[in-house]
């Protein structure tokens, strides 16, 4: 029998549904401290296959998800292109902007493999470990990495957004070679032991329709088809966060087998635009994890209710919060759990 969230991502709707939570592993988690605390930095955990399995780990021990994502970062493949990051304590990642032509070309996509070989032997290493929870393999889609390395920091990203249409040029070479370094990344994710792969593009909806068209439909439609031809039968779960109308145009174009939906979506209309076999992973609102009690208990009931009968992977909208209670989570997948 496959494992249920890869059913799912087959088009099956399985009840109760799998769930997994983005940033599952992490602050919240009183041993994800104490494994950060005795590495040098976030970018040193990322980059450690010790310390990044076990994290990776950690809420699989706790709660059973039925997903174990890679314990990584977006941030990592600018890293490995060369470009400087480092994650300031408490104010978020920093990387030397890159604004123009002869920013890209000190970029080194030769030296990627050697820089990714550890997030990669993280994987090989997590592959028998995961029992019966799918192995989650990722990378940021092209227009959110790229709004990291333009800007050099996170935020509404202006100086990208407006150098997407002032020097359309560099823009659409910085996004070219994202779109093939990312497809290389995942490749390589999935041959060293990912069983999915999910393309983060937490950005997508500050884009107007034509830049949308532009630089998140069409690179994830190159990406997904990439590596349909390379590694058939592994699924693809792409997340246009607040994409808003524009979720069905992305499922068509892109023909992923999981669209992830974002805390402000209605989940029957999101259902209607991507209709199954297509699934649909999402959107508890991670604040309403956060209250917990009864605001929870009926935002998470509202969920299934829309989503039974189809392809669903219940998941929150977006990253759990830091100052959630580990015991809040545990509540949740017991409602989940029970349908
Ligand atoms: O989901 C998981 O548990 C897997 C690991 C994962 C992390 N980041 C770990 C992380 C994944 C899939 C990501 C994706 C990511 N990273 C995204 C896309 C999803 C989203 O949240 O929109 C983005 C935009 C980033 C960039 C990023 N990484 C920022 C802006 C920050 C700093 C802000 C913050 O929340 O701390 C990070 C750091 C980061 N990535 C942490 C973790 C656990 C916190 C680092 C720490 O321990 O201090």
């Amino acid at each position: 029998m496959a494992k249920t969230l890869l059913r799912v991502l087959a088009g099956e709707a399985v009840w109760p549904p799998p769930v997994w939570l983005m940033r599952q592993a992490g602050r919240y988690l009183p041993e994800y401290r104490q494994v950060r605390a005795g590495a040098k930095d976030f970018v040193e955990l990322c980059l450690t296959p010790d310390l990044a399995v076990e994290v990776t780990l950690q809420p699989l021990r706790r709660y059973g998800m039925d997903a174990a994502i890679l314990f990584s970062d977006i941030l990592m493949l600018p890293y490995a292109l060369g470009q400087g990051l480092r994650f300031a304590e408490g104010e978020g990642p920093r990387l030397p902007p890159i604004r123009d032509v002869a920013g890209l070309a000190a970029l080194d996509p030769a030296g990627v493999p050697g820089r990714i070989a550890p997030i990669l032997e993280t994987l090989r290493r997590l592959r028998p470990l995961v029992g019966e929870a799918t192995l989650i393999g990722f990378a940021g889609a092209p227009f959110t990495v790229a709004c990291y390395m333009v800007e050099g920091e996170g935020g509404e990203f202006p100086t990208a957004r407006t150098l997407a249409y002032r020097d359309p040029v560099f823009f659409r070479r910085l996004i070219d070679l994202l779109t093939t370094a990312t497809i290389d990344y995942l490749a390589a994710q999935i041959e060293a032991g990912a069983e999915a792969v999910m393309l983060f593009d937490s950005w997508a909806g500050l884009l107007a329709p034509l830049p949308f068209r532009r630089w998140v439909i069409e690179p994830a439609a190159r990406i997904a088809t990439e590596l349909r031809r390379r590694h058939p039968g592994v699924p693809m779960i792409g997340f246009p966060r607040l994409a808003g109308l524009q979720l069905g145009a992305y499922a068509a174009a892109t023909g992923v087998q999981g669209v992830g939906i974002d805390t402000a979506v209605e989940p029957g209309l999101a259902s209607q635009a991507v209709p199954p076999p297509t699934a649909l992973q999402g959107n508890l609102d991670p604040l309403a994890l956060l209250a917990g009690g009864e605001a929870m208990q009926e935002a998470t009931a509202s969920i299934l209710a829309a989503m039974r009968g189809r392809p669903f992977v219940f998941n929150l909208g977006h990253g759990v919060l830091p100052p959630t209670d580990p015991e809040t989570v545990a509540t949740l997948l017991r409602q989940v759990r029970a349908g």
